[in-house]
């Protein structure tokens, strides 16, 4: 995004298809502001330093890489006072051109709420009320095969889902997270393709695992320090997956799926425990609805 950095997005027809109907379109937020000035999660620690001019490098080296890939970049400007707002992912969920934005369990994240909602509605975009209860946006709800992959206990509350499915008839797989490392489901889960995932096994329980073993028809089971290098944080576009670490035995296991690994260093990022996907939105998702009962006969 800076005049440094060189784009060169590749031309559409250059563009393998394949891996997930979205990932094409996202939104960022530069880290103009970034910083760790407080600890919300495991990662962070106020006496660590951010290296500011690195953490732009980084950045610019994410966008780039995105570009490159066929990802187009949008932004929401950053806002003073708002460390965290480089990771658009928990801004809200995206269905459609429609947002439902999050409801932050920390009170330091939730003024960024407001700045992304009004980013959207400039775009013309619907922005609904947020969950009654706490929901960080599609860092805690993964698009996965038409439903949404959710985790809970951490951040968001389970009750959140419930109202979510009800008001737009979503099939929200909700899953508890009991790793205080692993507090939102985008650092345990990755969604590949339709079928295909990277999962974190240590993120969830004994019914979480049962579940996802459920859905995911080839799992790709990333090891204990594959899973705490934030590998599983990772953007999918076409078949290049953007990830902020990749061993050369993940790499084989994506190779062999047909997936190419780019990797990203986003360490500066990593120090307030954020990956590549943490720093994105994807703003092209389309999530199956079944008929949503709140909706049905009101007509407005
Ligand atoms: N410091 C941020 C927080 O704790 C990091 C957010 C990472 N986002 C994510 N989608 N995992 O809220």
């Amino acid at each position: 995004m800076t005049p440094t950095t060189p784009k060169v997005p590749k031309a559409p027809e250059e563009v393998t298809e394949g891996g997930l109907a979205w990932g094409r379109r996202v939104l960022m937020c530069s880290p103009e502001h970034f910083d760790v000035t407080y600890s919300i999660n495991v990662w962070m620690d106020p006496d660590v330093r951010v290296d500011f001019d690195r953490a732009w490098r980084q950045w610019d080296d994410l966008v780039s890489t995105l570009e490159t890939a066929g990802t187009e970049v949008r932004t929401v400007p950053a806002a003073p006072g708002l460390p965290d707002m480089v990771f658009t992912a928990n801004a809200g969920i995206v269905d459609g051109t429609t947002v439902t934005p999050a409801r932050m369990s920390r009170p330091e994240r939730a003024p960024e709420v407001e700045h992304v909602g009004s980013r959207f509605e400039e775009l013309g975009w619907t922005v609904e009320r947020p969950p009654a209860a706490p929901q960080e946006g599609a860092g805690d709800a993964v698009a996965f095969a038409g439903g949404l992959v959710a985790g809970y206990g951490r951040r968001s509350s389970a009750s959140a889902y419930d109202d979510l499915r009800t008001r737009n008839g979503w099939t929200v797989t909700a899953l508890e997270l009991p790793d205080p490392r692993y507090y939102h489901v985008d650092l345990g889960f990755c969604p590949l393709d339709e079928r295909t995932a990277m999962v974190v096994p240590e993120a969830f329980n004994a019914t979480g695992r049962a579940a996802l073993a459920e859905i995911v028809e080839d799992p790709v089971v990333l090891t204990p320090d594959e899973a705490a290098a934030f590998c599983a944080n990772a953007v999918v576009s076409g078949q290049t997956v953007v990830m902020p670490h990749c061993s050369p035995r993940l790499g084989r296991e994506l190779e062999r799926r047909g997936f190419e690994p780019a990797v990203c260093d986003v360490s500066e990022f990593g120090k307030a425990g954020g990956g590549c996907r943490c720093l994105t939105l994807a703003l092209d998702v389309e999530l199956d609805r079944a008929a949503a009962p709140s909706t049905v006969g009101v007509e407005g």
